[in-house]
């Protein structure tokens, strides 16, 4: 299957590839996998006190739709409220990587992995 440039891009030149001590209670973890293939991406906010996503991080153990679904969510957040972060569609990650109907499931991984940091965010401040 060929891939888009876009998507070979990100694979190349992964953004914000790396991880955040998860244990800081400014960082929220997300981890997902893919029933479809077994793939798992991890996705990490660290988010600033007046809730703004100041850093992201991924690792994904993947397919190159999935690195690169990864790659441009991290560049996505950033700067983002986390009300603006949840609001990311997969569709739209889908649309700027010209992901393939088969690689869709990739682009929900990111989306995913966003919504699941986010909530592991705001389930340690509940605790805090
Ligand atoms: Fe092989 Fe995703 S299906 S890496
Ligand atoms: Fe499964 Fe890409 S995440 S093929």
């Amino acid at each position: 299957m060929a891939y888009s440039d876009k998507v070979i891009d990100h694979y190349n030149n992964p953004r914000n590839v790396g991880s955040f001590d998860k244990t800081e209670d400014n960082v929220g973890t997300g981890i997902v996998g893919a029933p479809e293939c077994g793939d798992v991406m991890k996705l990490q906010l660290k988010i600033s006190d007046d809730g703004i996503i100041e850093e992201a991080r991924f690792k994904t153990f993947g397919c190159g739709s999935a690195i690169a679904s990864s790659s441009l969510a991290t560049e996505w957040v950033k700067g983002k409220t986390l009300d603006d972060a949840l609001k990311i569609k997969n569709t739209e990650i889908a649309k700027e990587l010209n992901l393939p109907p088969v690689k869709l499931h990739c682009s929900v991984l990111a989306e995913d992995a966003i919504k699941g940091a986010i909530e592991d965010y705001q389930k340690k401040r509940q605790k805090a």
